[in-house]
């Protein structure tokens, strides 16, 4: 069903890179595993791999650094594109290498983003690893939950749902950023889905909704490297920013 939701929603290659954090095999750099003979009948390269080599090239995947799906000016002027250098090339990078480089060798190499973040979570033995890749995940989800001219009330389904679930969308989105205002220190807002109905959620540092089998349909990065550079302590300022002018509700659309 999720794995559905991403394949349709996978027209630009972000989408396609979050899809294959989330599920091996979903990427567009999978192409090559899927693909049948060549037009010169010739099997490729790629398919004659063993499956242990597919297996391994596929954990790879599942922690590659996507592109963001807009220019890295797009949202301006409601984040710059230097907060998204940083953002994005610097921080998110740090979080997907030193994820690869915790895993490997590990008997968690093999799994997917997802698993990891389940089997992980709670083990303050493997802490690391959650929190690199709770975070790889996270900022591949957040990239997407944004897109320039967004924001605002939504239409389609999630409209409906925040109608039957706050009342109206006004209160869901004071709801929202007051979880984004309140959360103290690091972490993320959220609007998840859980027991069908929607939900406003907050987690601290790496936490996710997803390693505890919740399904997020949006998030708001609160660390300060996500507005610090553009509002410096004005936290409010840039979540309300974000819920006027960046939500992409096609995103969350394509999430219920
Ligand atoms: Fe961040």
């Amino acid at each position: 069903m999720i794995r559905r939701d991403f394949l349709r929603a996978g027209a630009c290659g972000a989408v396609a890179g979050i899809a294959a954090l989330w599920f091996p095999g979903a990427g567009s750099a999978h192409g090559a595993e899927r693909a049948g003979p060549s037009e010169a009948g010739q099997v490729p390269k790629e398919a004659a791999k063993t499956q242990q080599e597919q297996l391994e090239r596929r954990t790879i995947m599942a922690l590659t650094l996507p592109d963001l799906p807009f220019a890295k000016n797009a949202l301006e002027p409601y984040i710059s594109a230097r907060t998204l250098e940083f953002h994005h090339d610097k921080h998110h990078k740090a979080y997907v290498d030193n994820a690869i480089k915790l895993l490997a060798g590990t008997e968690l190499e093999k799994e997917d983003a997802e698993t990891i973040m389940k089997k992980v979570a709670g083990d303050p033995s493997k802490a690391g690893i959650f929190n690199n890749v709770a975070q790889a995940w996270n900022h591949s989800f957040y990239w997407n939950c944004l897109k320039p001219n967004g924001g605002g009330p939504p239409a389609g389904k999630t409209a409906q749902k925040i109608n039957a679930d706050f009342g109206n969308y006004a209160k869901f989105a004071e709801e929202l950023k007051n979880a984004g205002v309140t959360q103290f220190g690091s972490g993320w807002a959220w609007l998840v889905i859980k027991d069908g109905k929607l939900e406003i959620t907050k987690t601290g540092n790496a936490d996710t909704p997803v390693a505890h089998g919740i399904k997020p349909l949006l998030t708001i990065d609160v660390w300060e490297h996500a507005y610090y550079l553009d509002y410096q302590n004005r936290r409010p300022d840039y979540l309300q920013a974000v819920i006027d002018h960046l939500i992409n509700w096609d995103f969350a659309n394509s999430r219920l």
